[in-house]
């Protein structure tokens, strides 16, 4: 049976699809992949999900934005102000956690996603630390191929930061061959490519065309089992209007398609914005890519094109890096614009060969296919059943919601492995079920990790736990100085700390012992003006590999440019790192004491093991109590 043919009955019967077999075999799907959210356990950062941004060339109701991703609620269940506009559902995570990255091909792998393309900058910058880490661990799960979409925006603005933009040409060559000797650097197929050339998607706005001409003059040493690279440019900044192709269609080898336009001014309905799209705007995009593609493709100055497929947008989780704030509805009016701009591709027989998704886990943008609390799985089943039905293979969505189940059991395991539980065989047979999951035995995974579920239940009802409630100060955890004191609460300012220390023997129940801990306190600003109150306590932890890793907090004040006052990745002495710029209000702050980060060792400043800090303002601050649950085991449910 032809494909035509099916392509009616497919939308009222999607069962069909399982007898599907065209021969589109060549036909790709890459997803975006980016890598700056990070976790105070796993890193001493949250990374970008913590964020103070301002819209500045907004025009909505609200265009100041702090997120402080320490805090937690009232349950310690969920973080309540990450910088997002979606929840993920597995909680914040760390993009350089290896164990959530082989999460994420397992995931991707499921909706029929053959690879990633990590959002990249240079070697110096921190998304080249998760592009090697990912390289590493795709190795696991083969075929999965890792692919760079090279911001190459971030070079010149760290090119600009030195003062350095004239050496552009050399630093972008440089990297370029890095790239060629890291990302290509083997003959077998782990990275996007067209027959022996690899692909590199540069996404632009960074690199002008004269400064690329003068790259392309100097040469790349290419590996002898490849063929030059083929640059595929974002038609957003290569090919979006004539004049752009015209100055870069000579130096383009091929265009990508992006997130659909929103650039339609909003009613007054839609007062959180300033510009959205809609079912239209998102019809038109494709085919406005889709024409420049074929069209460049048909007079020769492309080789190749991708079409794009997006499932929404909403960059209120950046404060619009700045700028303005933009979205694209999930559903309009009922329709969602991710299936229909899939259902555009596949009902018009798209001539492209790859489909890209924008995005897999961009939280800030609040573009992800990953499940969050709000939508569940349904851009991943979504991603499956097109995908599937593009590449004319079987659909077969019932690994989809196994990878989350993979992970949550994997830090249970490493849970019980930390208090003491000898987890040696079930940690060897979890690692079973992963390589079902890729291998896409998806029943067999499924008992797989039903066998596990069992044993770590089992082993969960041999934990006993002692709960500790510490109200400060205590006997357990008592003032090493005395605290200002003024309307009844301490006085925290930048010169007078606050310095807590606890009794040895909480620490000894501490130190031996696995526990989950929390710190509250109740806290109030007394400036008008944007300071933090932050929480340091003793630590033994040293940060490894790439040592300081600025990641951006705070936007500029100039319109477009990104954000900047870096905070540095690798301090596992903080504790909580809370931004308010409202003052007179009372805060209820609740947040996570690590076992890892804190080493209740009595070495924070004058020799305290919690340090209350003021950056830049006074607080008053009342209420301190910590609670910890400590965990025993009692030998059983081996
Ligand atoms: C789809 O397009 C391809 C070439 O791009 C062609 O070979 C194929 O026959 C078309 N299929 C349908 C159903 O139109
Ligand atoms: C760059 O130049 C500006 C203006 O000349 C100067 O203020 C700044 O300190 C320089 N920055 C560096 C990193 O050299
Ligand atoms: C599509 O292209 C036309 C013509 O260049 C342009 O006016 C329009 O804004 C584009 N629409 C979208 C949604 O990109
Ligand atoms: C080739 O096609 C592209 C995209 O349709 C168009 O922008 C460009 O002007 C064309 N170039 C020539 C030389 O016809
Ligand atoms: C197919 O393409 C046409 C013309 O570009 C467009 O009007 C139509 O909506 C597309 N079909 C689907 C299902 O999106
Ligand atoms: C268990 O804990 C030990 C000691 O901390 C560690 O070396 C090991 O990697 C852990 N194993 C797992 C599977 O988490
Ligand atoms: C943990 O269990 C494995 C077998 O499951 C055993 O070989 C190993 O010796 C045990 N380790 C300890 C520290 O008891
Ligand atoms: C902090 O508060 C104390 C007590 O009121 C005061 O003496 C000190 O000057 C304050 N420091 C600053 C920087 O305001």
């Amino acid at each position: 049976m032809s494909c035509a043919k099916l392509l009616s009955v497919f939308f009222t019967f999607t069962f069909f699809i399982k007898s599907l077999n065209c021969n589109h075999g060549n036909r790709k799907v890459y997803a975006d992949l980016t890598t700056n959210r990070l976790t105070r356990e796993h890193d001493g950062s949250n990374g970008m999900w913590s964020l103070h941004g301002v819209a500045h060339a907004s025009h909505a109701t609200k265009t100041e934005f702090i997120f402080n991703a320490d805090l937690l609620s009232e349950d310690g269940r969920n973080h309540l102000n990450i910088a997002s506009m979606v929840y993920p559902m597995l909680g914040p995570t760390s993009d350089l956690d290896e164990e959530y990255l082989e999460y994420l091909i397992l995931q991707a792998k499921t909706a029929k996603i053959d690879g990633f393309l990590v959002e990249w900058g240079f070697r110096e910058h921190p998304s080249n630390v998760a592009l090697e880490k990912i390289i590493a661990v795709a190795e696991k799960h083969r075929p999965f191929e890792i692919g760079v979409n090279w911001c190459n925006h971030w070079l010149l603005q760290w090119l600009e930061q030195k003062n350095a933009t004239d050496q552009m040409v050399s630093e972008f060559h440089k990297n370029a061959q890095y790239l060629l000797d890291t990302v290509f650097y083997t003959s077998s197929k782990r990275f996007p490519s067209v027959s022996l050339r690899p692909l590199i998607f540069l996404f632009g706005g960074g690199i002008t065309s004269e400064q690329f001409r003068k790259v392309l003059a100097i040469g790349l040493k290419i590996p002898y089992w490849l063929d030059p690279p083929l640059w595929i440019g974002n038609y957003l900044n290569f090919a979006e209007t004539e004049e752009l192709w015209a100055e870069w269609g000579p130096l383009m080898d091929g265009i990508f398609g992006w997130i659909p336009s929103r650039t339609r001014v909003v009613p007054p309905s839609m007062p959180q914005w300033d510009y959205y799209g809609n079912l239209v705007d998102t019809t038109r995009y494709q085919q406005n890519v889709s024409s420049a593609g074929e069209g460049c493709i048909r007079n020769g100055t492309c080789q190749l094109w991708c079409a794009s497929a997006s499932p929404g947008f909403d960059n209120r989780g950046c404060a619009g890096w700045g700028g303005t704030l933009k979205y694209l509805p999930r559903k309009w009016q009922g329709t969602s614009l991710y299936n229909a701009q899939w259902k555009y591709h596949v009902l018009n027989n798209s001539s492209a060969n790859i489909l890209i998704l924008p995005t897999m886990n961009d939280y800030s943008e609040a573009s992800v296919l990953l499940p969050t609390k709000q939508y569940g799985f349904e851009a991943l089943y979504t991603t499956e059943l097109f995908a599937s039905f593009w590449k004319g293979s079987q659909s077969n969505s019932a690994g989809v919601t196994l990878p989350t189940w993979w992970f949550s059991l994997k830090k249970s395991i490493a849970f019980l492995n930390q208090t003491g539980v000898n987890i040696t065989k079930v940690a060897a047979q979890i690692e079973d079920c992963s390589t079902k999951i890729s291998l896409g035995s998806y029943a067999a995974a499924a008992n797989c990790l039903e066998a596990i579920q069992l044993k770590t239940d089992m082993l969960y009802a041999h934990l006993t736990v002692d709960d500790f409630t510490l109200e400060v100060p205590n006997g357990k955890m008592y003032f090493v100085k005395p605290p200002l004191m003024k309307f009844g609460a301490y006085l925290l300012n930048t010169t007078h700390g606050l310095y807590l220390r606890m009794s040895d023997v909480m620490s000894r129940v501490l130190l031996t012992n696995n526990y989950v801990g929390v710190l509250q306190f109740d806290y109030i600003l007394l400036d008008n003006a944007f300071t933090r109150i932050q929480v340091y306590s003793s630590t033994k932890r040293k940060s490894t590999g790439v040592v300081f890793m600025p990641f951006p907090r705070q936007t500029t004040n100039e319109q477009y440019t990104e954000i900047i006052d870096s905070v540095e990745a690798g301090n596992f002495a903080v504790v909580c790192d809370l931004m308010n710029k409202v003052p007179g209000v009372w805060h209820h702050a609740n947040v996570r004491l690590y076992k890892s980060n804190i080493a209740w060792d009595h070495t924070a400043p004058l020799d305290s093991d919690l340090h209350f800090k003021a950056v830049g303002g006074s607080y008053l601050v009342k209420r301190i109590s910590l609670e910890f649950h400590v965990y025993h085991y009692d030998g059983g449910g081996k």
